[in-house]
């Protein structure tokens, strides 16, 4: 929203208000003058916007650029048409607007004193929602194309107060890890160069907790989140002030780009949220943002699914595939999602050195093709989905051997290439790769309408820097437009078929960030299944993503991963905490196993609204190192909560905390139920009613053992309760 103050405050200065329910933005949008950042944090009434200017941090440029000035960092830098390196940005104007879905959107314009250089800085606001984006729209009437080498799309500066930056970070099949420190002089970058996916070895989110180390339920944090699926930075500068210097962007390296005159050069969304309620609030500002306006279908629940790949990798068989149906179909899963495997003519693909491009059917695997298999999903009351990989080719399909000119690659230079040493990237930037990619998906859905939910994997960074599509001068766009180009298919894809599932998967957690997920649903945590490493890649992942956005599937003992011999029970606990999946060849479970799989799929559906409509609180951290590790969801009318508890470590005589809960109302009556129970006796508060208040002061005692047969040992402990107010 923004207020205009002018009555009320010296004739010269105009502030702009953009607020949210708990939190302000406060600038100065002088005419004529640089914009100035003048305050962000609690949501302020009228008496304290009225002491602004004079109050705030009214030193600091809110979109700061280069030339002027040049020893600090900026946050834009441009080569003018006739080789000037500077910019002198003054205001010219606010407008504000209100889009579709109630969002405000407040701008400020300006221009550079003496180049016709434009730049827009826009803030958008939710209706109860307590996250503002930031970005910016370039745009110049100079006569030759002018350079872009930085294109930040926000910054802030952060009063320094002993702040720590928490990070996710790790590698495929082990992504998400949180790391939290203190802000270090000098310089600190997180940044991605993988040009395709970006978010295994590093996260375009941090939380900034601004007075020490990070806490789950107290003190303040600014979360920001850069909502981009390419290259990114994020850069803390410190330098000899009172301030860090917080910027978020594309990254500039390798990429700086010609603008024409009148193009508009538009940066991605920078989300901020901030919180007083910690770590966790900051969090569930997020969750709530993200599920009502940036997910897809974020409203809608999630079905429980089996996915192939583990169970039975490239092996598809249309025998196999119906006996996988039948299973998932008899436990209670409501989809099953075909991996990969199930394609390719001239080049069947029997592993992953051939025929990704060839998106036509295998017969000799499945004679009665995907008709065939939708008609026996249906049979089975189940739904059906497909794996596809369309933005890659393996150098052995017949879509290479038709389009060479479609892949990624330096001019004068062989291809590099990737997974299964024959993978190659297509080139995004090319309207005829958009279309063709369109298509798989557009024909697909055109043939098979039944199809429900599409798993879109990206198994390829950018191995060679070279479009064959873009002329010599504009090289340096390569990251950006390829960008650019899969948004614009996603697009398409989402208009045609808003009610699609679609996960994202990219070599597992490659594609977890808010750039992308307009266009999906959901997305692959992690090719890592392993139930213990993932209650700490979950854990980080949560730092930014709600539960409903989070495929987490139970898969076999041994894990493929780790080789961890892991009950049952134990690994659908940790799975039921996220988006309930499976990943296992049903056919080698007992029936024992079955039918608990059956009772926990029922029990999950009894609480799925909870899980991934809830607030999540996260109540002891698996990184703290005591053994356990505990967080719960509740209702948004805190009518309903389900906890969980898992133990992560086994040592004789072990004394582990007792969890307090959170998020609770402190008057309202909670009956508890244990879930996914394998117990032979209940455990002592089963079917007893607690306040509010004595859950979340006390908590419950949770046994280190299950009394069952089968886990004669204590480790891999876990329980999950459901609280109903009554
Ligand atoms: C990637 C994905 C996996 C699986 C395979 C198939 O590695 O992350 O889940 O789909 O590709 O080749």
């Amino acid at each position: 929203m923004t207020i205009s103050l002018a009555m009320s405050i010296p004739a010269f200065a105009e502030i702009v208000h953009v607020s949210t329910p708990k939190t302000s933005l406060v600038l100065d949008a002088t005419k004529g003058e640089p914009l100035k950042f003048l305050y962000y944090g609690a949501g302020l009434g009228a008496n304290d916007l009225n002491a602004f200017p004079g109050s705030g941090d009214a030193q600091f440029n809110a979109y700061p650029v280069y030339g002027l000035w040049p020893e600090k960092e900026a946050a834009m830098s441009a080569v003018h048409a006739d080789g000037n390196m500077t910019l002198d940005m003054a205001v010219t104007g606010i407008t504000s607007s209100v889009e579709q879905n109630g969002a405000k959107v407040t701008t400020v314009s300006m221009a550079d004193k003496v180049y016709p250089f434009y730049v827009d800085v826009n803030y958008r606001t939710y209706p109860e929602s307590d996250v503002i984006e930031t970005w910016t729209v370039t745009s110049h009437d100079e006569k030759k194309p002018v350079k872009l080498t930085r294109f930040m799309s926000g910054y802030l500066p952060i009063r320094r107060s002993d702040v720590h930056v928490s990070q996710l970070y790790g590698s495929w099949a082990n992504e998400g890890k949180v790391e939290e420190a203190p802000l270090p002089h000098n310089l600190k970058v997180i940044k991605n160069k993988d040009g395709v996916r970006n978010s295994h070895t590093s996260h375009a989110e941090v939380m900034m907790s601004l007075d020490g180390k990070g806490e789950e339920q107290h003190g303040r944090v600014i979360g920001a989140a850069l909502c981009y699926g390419g290259n990114f930075k994020l850069m803390f500068d410190t330098d000899d002030s009172n301030y860090h210097h917080f910027f978020a962007g594309i990254n500039e390296e390798n990429s700086a780009y010609n603008l024409k005159k009148g193009e508009k050069f538009v940066t991605p969304a920078l989300a901020l949220t901030y919180s007083e309620e910690g770590l966790g609030g900051a969090s569930r500002n997020f969750h709530k943002w993200g599920r009502n306006y940036r997910l897809a279908n974020g409203d809608e629940l999630r079905k429980v699914l089996l996915n192939s790949w583990e169970g039975v990798y490239f092996d598809i068989n249309e025998e196999g595939m119906g006996q996988m149906m039948k299973d998932i179909a008899d436990m209670g899963g409501e989809l099953f999602v075909m991996d990969d495997g199930w394609f390719g003519v001239k080049y069947p693909r029997k592993n992953d050195s051939s025929s990704l491009g060839d998106w036509m059917v295998d017969t000799t695997k499945l004679p009665h093709g995907i008709k065939g298999l939708c008609n026996t999903a249906d049979k089975n009351g189940i739904k059906f989905g497909i794996w596809i990989e369309p933005e890659m080719v393996n150098s052995i399909s017949e879509l290479y051997e038709k389009y060479p000119e479609y892949i990624v690659k330096a001019a004068n230079r062989d291809a590099v290439q990737g997974r299964g040493g024959t993978q190659l990237v297509l080139d995004m930037a090319n309207p005829k790769v958009q279309d063709l990619v369109f298509e798989v998906v557009d024909t697909l859905m055109t043939k098979y309408p039944e199809i429900d939910y599409i798993k879109w994997d990206a198994n390829a960074p950018i191995m060679n820097h070279g479009s064959q599509y873009q002329s010599a001068d504009n090289q340096s766009h390569l990251y950006i437009d390829y960008h650019k180009g899969l948004e614009k298919t996603l697009q398409r894809i989402r208009a045609k078929y808003p009610e699609l599932t679609i996960q994202a998967c990219a070599s597992g957690g490659g594609r977890a960030n808010w750039g992308i997920l307009p266009y999906f649903d959901e997305f692959w945590v992690s090719d890592n299944t392993d139930a213990l490493q993932r209650i700490y890649m979950q854990w980080g992942t949560s730092y930014f993503f709600p539960a409903i956005a989070m495929a987490s599937h139970i898969s076999a003992s041994p894990n493929h991963q780790t080789n961890r011999i892991v009950p049952l029970k134990f690994r659908t606990d940790v799975a039921m905490s996220g988006r309930l999946g499976m990943e296992i060849q049903p056919k080698n479970m007992t029936d024992e196993e079955k039918a608990q799989t059956r009772k926990a799929i029922a029990d999950y559906k009894s609480v799925r609204p909870v899980v991934q409509h809830g607030d999540l609180y996260r109540l002891l951290s698996p990184y703290d190192g005591k053994g356990a590790a505990s967080l719960m969801y509740v209702a948004p009318d805190k009518n309903e909560a389900v906890y969980y508890w898992w133990k992560t470590e086994q040592f004789v005589n072990q004394q582990l905390p007792r969890v307090t809960m959170a998020g609770l109302d402190p008057d309202k009556l909670y009956t508890v139920t244990e879930l996914n129970r394998v117990d032979n006796s209940p455990l002592p508060f089963e079917g007893k009613t607690f306040t509010g208040r004595y859950l979340m002061s006390n908590g419950l005692e949770m046994p280190l053992s299950h009394n069952v047969d089968w886990n004669k040992r204590n480790d891999y402990a876990s329980r999950v309760l459901r609280l109903q107010a009554k």
